[in-house]
């Protein structure tokens, strides 16, 4: 829904219309004073402009382009390419064009901008003519709404939903996969059985066929939607079939990752699949920090009586301090095509089976991941 713009300038709006039909009276330096005073703690950024000449712009304003007072040396400033993104700079100029015309706002209008340091600013725009504008005659008055944060939010909405429509295709291709594989494990091991030779082979092409088998079970077990299903399961077997999934994508990153299982039994009441998902998440995200090779320990510890520990250490970029409150938040990532709820999940899914997780973190030396589960869910 468009919205109409709301201005504040009530006082020069009723001027505006008190003038129209009038010769225009010049006002004085004090009512452009006034004027600029109301406006300039306003919340919303405000630009005041003649043509492309920028007269004023208020705090929220000098803000949003990322200025101090100083650096905009009034008059010099203009509207142009250097604050209005190319792609718009065309239809703002018409959107003006027509504002001059009429007293009333235009409507709100998406549109883009430039800050000083070069960042895109995506934000909504509406203008409205301003009469009698001391020393200057008709200007124009053009309010902006900062809408970063509402495009990014829609942004990972498409992402996460461009996800979920790939991961139902990944499932449905796996499901294809099944069929063909059946027949070349029983082709293969009948053919092994019939010659007397090249042995190795087969258990080569047998052992790699069993890989392929169980990486697209445990994808199909992880693709497929279903309700919580809380059963007793071994947790060091759910971590081990995790990294069967995660084997390929650690090796073409030259990472390794070890596995230390301080307890033979690790049977605990949870969700496997759920479970399954926090394990691919979260050493994930430890690969994904490690651009350049590196080692990521997972150490699996029992809390007699009535728990495990699971520690998964990376050596990776590590996380800033002020930015570790924010984990775990809906959509906050650093990756350019991170979706930024990998996290979120993990924390519900641990919260669902009464567990903890914590994050700690040296920047520049790694990430440490501790999730308690305890025993009966
Ligand atoms: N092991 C890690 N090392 C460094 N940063 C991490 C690690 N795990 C998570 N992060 C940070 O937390 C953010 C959120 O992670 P997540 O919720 O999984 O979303 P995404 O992986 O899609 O960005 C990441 O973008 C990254 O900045
Ligand atoms: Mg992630």
């Amino acid at each position: 829904m468009r919205r109409k713009a709301v201005y504040c300038n009530r006082s020069l709006a009723v001027k505006v219309k008190r003038t129209l039909g009038k010769p225009v009276q010049p006002a004085s330096e004090s009512d452009a004073h006034n004027y600029q005073r109301l406006i300039k703690y306003l919340p919303e950024p405000i630009f005041v402009h003649d043509g492309n000449i920028i007269l004023f712009a208020n705090q929220a304003g000098l803000r949003l382009l990322n200025l101090t007072e100083a650096d905009f040396s009034l008059p010099a400033a203009r509207m142009n390419s250097r604050y209005i993104h190319p792609d718009f700079l065309e239809r703002t100029v018409a959107r003006l064009n027509a504002v001059l015309q009429t007293d009333e706002p235009n409507e709100f209008a998406d549109c883009k901008l430039i800050a000083w340091d070069g960042e895109i600013i995506d934000v909504e725009v509406s203008s409205i003519r301003i009469r009698n504008y001391p020393g200057r005659g008709t200007v124009i008055q053009t309010v902006f709404h900062d809408i970063r944060d509402r495009k990014k939010e829609e942004e990972a909405l498409i992402q996460s939903e461009k996800l979920s429509v790939a991961g139902q295709m990944a499932a449905g291709i796996a499901h294809e996969i099944r069929n063909p594989l059946t027949s070349l494990i029983g082709f293969s091991k009948f053919l092994k059985a019939k010659i007397n030779q090249y042995h190795e082979y087969f258990d080569i092409m047998l052992v790699e066929l069993d890989r392929i088998n169980s990486i697209v079970q445990e994808f199909m077990a992880l693709a497929k939607p279903q309700a919580n299903q809380f059963k007793r399961h071994d947790l060091k077997k759910i971590i081990q079939n995790v990294l069967t999934l995660l084997e390929t994508q650690a090796i073409l990153r030259n990472v390794e990752i070890v596995l230390h299982a301080e307890a033979d039994e690790a049977e605990l009441l949870c969700d496997e699949n759920q479970l399954k998902q926090v394990f691919v998440n979260v050493l994930k995200n430890a690969i994904e920090a490690m651009p350049n090779a590196g080692m990521i320990t997972i150490n699996m510890k029992l809390l007699q009586p009535h728990g495990f520990t699971v520690e998964i250490v990376d050596e990776g970029v590590g996380i800033p301090e002020d930015q570790l409150p924010k984990l775990g938040g809906p959509f906050f990532t650093t990756k350019d095509s991170g979706t930024g709820l990998g996290l979120m999940i993990c924390y519900r899914i641990i919260e669902g089976h009464h567990g903890k997780m914590d994050i700690s973190s040296a920047p520049g030396k790694g990430t440490t991941v501790t999730i308690f589960l305890p025993r009966n869910g």
